[in-house]
């Protein structure tokens, strides 16, 4: 594992990188985390993960013991003892409830577990992005909102896990999930999107999905390219009959769909608007200005 880890603040690499079987994150799936990556060797729009990783411990009411300044410092110095040989970063934070005895009760683990992962980030293969990915949509049904708050980036993953090794078994390069009622949500590690008419559109929050930092900064990109992007309750037949889709997510960006179930979506390559996106958010992630 060509990794440098940070374990509350012992840098390790690899194997070496360890964490008690006593703690809650792997006796009972509690914690949660983020997935950065750099561009020009700067964490990309830490502010937005910084929010959502105090979001997600917020819902499962744990206290992330740092400052954004501390962990913007600790996952620095965690990237200056990797050998990432001018290659950009990957960067896994996670916080767990910690070391304590066999209860539920978050009383026996006063002190939260902080881990930062850096490795060399890889990029998709171009010809992803020239031709496009299959997706399929999976029977795995995203949790319940009410049950593991899909809201929350939790380390918890055997819902989007389980859905993944269905696309997998599939064929498909993603798999996309439905609701409890039957309403498209996201995929197992990214978020989707439709094009119709000329407008993006994702389903709303309220459908059950994790709130991407990808699919949030699409609008905020997407008016500077004149692309509105809009949330919309998104059922089977509005991907099937759509122009265009694409996935978004922090390590694959903004990824054309051409096919789902071995259907074609819009003409089954990959579209003019979700090529204006992913050029945007080049230009924007590539920059000069530092995006937040
Ligand atoms: N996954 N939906 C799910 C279920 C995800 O796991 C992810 C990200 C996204 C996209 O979110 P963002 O744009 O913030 O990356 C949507 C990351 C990459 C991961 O699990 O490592």
């Amino acid at each position: 594992m060509a990794a440098t880890v940070s374990v509350n603040g012992r840098i390790t690499s690899g194997a070496d990188a360890v964490v008690s079987v006593f703690d809650h994150g792997f006796l009972y799936g509690e914690g949660v985390y983020e997935t950065l990556r750099t561009y020009r060797g700067q964490p990309f729009l830490f502010e937005r993960h910084i929010r959502r990783l105090r979001n997600s411990a917020g819902m499962m009411l744990l206290n992330l013991p740092f400052s954004d300044d501390d962990l913007d410092a600790e996952i620095r110095r965690t990237m200056s003892a990797a050998t990432l040989g001018g290659t950009e970063a990957y960067i896994r934070v996670l916080v767990t409830r910690g070391v304590g005895e066999l209860s539920y009760d978050p009383q026996v683990t006063p002190h939260p577990s902080v881990i930062v992962i850096v490795k060399p980030h890889i990029d998709p293969p171009q010809d992803l992005y020239s031709r496009g990915v299959r997706a399929v949509i999976v029977d795995v049904v995203r949790n319940h909102p009410n049950s593991v708050s899909p809201m929350i980036k939790s380390n918890n993953l055997l819902n989007c896990a389980l859905a993944a090794q269905e696309a997998m078994r599939r064929g498909g390069f993603e798999g996309i999930m439905r609701n409890y009622r039957g309403d498209l949500t996201e995929c197992t590690t990214s978020n989707l999107f439709i094009v119709k008419g000329g407008v993006a559109l994702t389903p709303p929050l309220e459908s059950g999905l994790l709130p991407g930092i990808t699919r949030e900064f699409l609008f905020d990109i997407g008016p500077a390219v004149g692309i509105a992007v809009r949330e919309h309750v998104l059922r089977d037949a509005d991907l099937f009959g759509a122009d265009e889709a694409f996935l978004t997510g922090t390590t694959r960006e903004v990824l054309p769909i051409v096919t789902v179930d071995d259907r074609p979506i819009g003409d089954g390559t990959p579209g003019p608007v979700t090529g204006a996106l992913l050029a945007e958010f080049r230009r924007r992630a590539h920059g000069d200005i530092p995006a937040r």
